[in-house]
């Protein structure tokens, strides 16, 4: 007499086996004619959509750029800054690099002034940001701010020099506010126009919410801010990072810029 089979005797197991795989078949076939119809079908239908092949059917639909389509990237004509703004570079304190930075900075004393006060119309440099004085040496070197007589003093230092220099200038004093009488600031720096996407400077340049790489501009000679709103809107200068200053340039009036060179140098009266 055989033994009766037992539900898990190896004669059962066929038939749950095949059960099993066909799940599994089924799913996987599921799981396929979506995908298909998800990332290759559908995008393929649509026409605006203008895609070469199958490949680029799915990186579509997968949100991911499809293969460039020129044979090199396109790249600008000109540098762009390579100032990456992390917080480490507004900490640049300590002793011995401001100490580094004063003998170095004796070679700008000519232009620039002694303690970083200009006589002539060079920028000011005195308490100024150590981010902003990093910024521009390096886009200076680097040939994404141009200036004929700059550029060259620049082109000297290296990274360390760069460094030292933003550090002894941000230790410096700031210059007194220019307005000690308190002149009004004009339309354009105290509402900028929302209707032109300009906001008001101070929103970015402003004593208490001054924004991460926006330099104080407070005190500095009229015809130098004058000269570098007109540099902006030209397109002559284009180091700021998202063309944050060429966006608002372009669209101010040359009599608004006036206004406003004259009042942050403090010429207004
Ligand atoms: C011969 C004159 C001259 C000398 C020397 C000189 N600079 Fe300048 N510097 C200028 C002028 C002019 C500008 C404004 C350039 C422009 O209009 O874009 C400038 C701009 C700058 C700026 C940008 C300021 C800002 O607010 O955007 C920095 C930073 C600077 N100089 C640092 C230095 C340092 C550091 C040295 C010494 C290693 C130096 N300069 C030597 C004339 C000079
Ligand atoms: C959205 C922020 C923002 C606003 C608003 C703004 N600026 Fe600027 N501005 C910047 C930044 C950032 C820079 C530095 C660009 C760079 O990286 O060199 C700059 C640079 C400048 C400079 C050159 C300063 C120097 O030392 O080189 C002047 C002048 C200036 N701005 C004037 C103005 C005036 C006037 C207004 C108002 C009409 C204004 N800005 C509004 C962000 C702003």
């Amino acid at each position: 007499m055989s033994p009766t089979p037992s539900p898990s005797s190896p004669q059962a197991s066929p038939r749950a086996d095949n059960w099993h795989t066909r799940a599994i078949g089924v799913t996987v076939l599921a799981f396929v004619v979506s995908a298909v119809v998800g990332f290759v079908a559908l995008p393929l239908a649509q026409p605006d959509l203008k895609l070469k092949d199958v490949w680029d059917a799915i990186c579509s639909a997968a949100g991911v750029a499809s293969r460039p389509t020129a044979e090199k990237p396109i790249e600008p004509d000109f540098k762009v800054s390579s100032v990456v703004l992390t917080p480490d570079l507004l900490n640049l304190e300590d002793a011995q690099s401001i100490g580094r930075g004063a003998t170095l900075a004796h070679q700008c004393a000519i232009c620039h002034g002694p303690a970083g006060i200009s006589r002539a119309d060079s920028p000011n440099l005195t308490g100024q940001y150590a981010s902003v004085v990093y910024k521009e040496l390096k886009d200076f070197k680097t040939g994404a701010r141009v200036n004929a007589v700059m550029t060259p003093f620049a082109l000297v230092l290296s990274e360390q020099d760069m460094i030292d220099i933003a550090a002894y200038y941000a230790y410096l004093p700031r210059l007194p506010s220019p307005r000690a009488d308190g002149t009004p600031p004009p339309r354009i720096v105290a509402n900028g126009d929302p209707m032109r996407g300009i906001a008001p400077c101070g929103a970015c340049h402003g004593e208490l919410d001054n924004k991460r790489g926006s330099p104080r501009i407070d005190g500095q000679p009229a015809q130098y801010i004058l000269s570098q709103l007109q540099a902006f809107a030209s397109g002559e200068r284009r180091n700021d990072i998202s063309q944050q200053m060429r966006t608002i340039a372009r669209q101010m009036t040359p009599s608004e810029m006036e206004a406003a060179a004259r009042y942050y140098s403090g010429e207004s009266r």
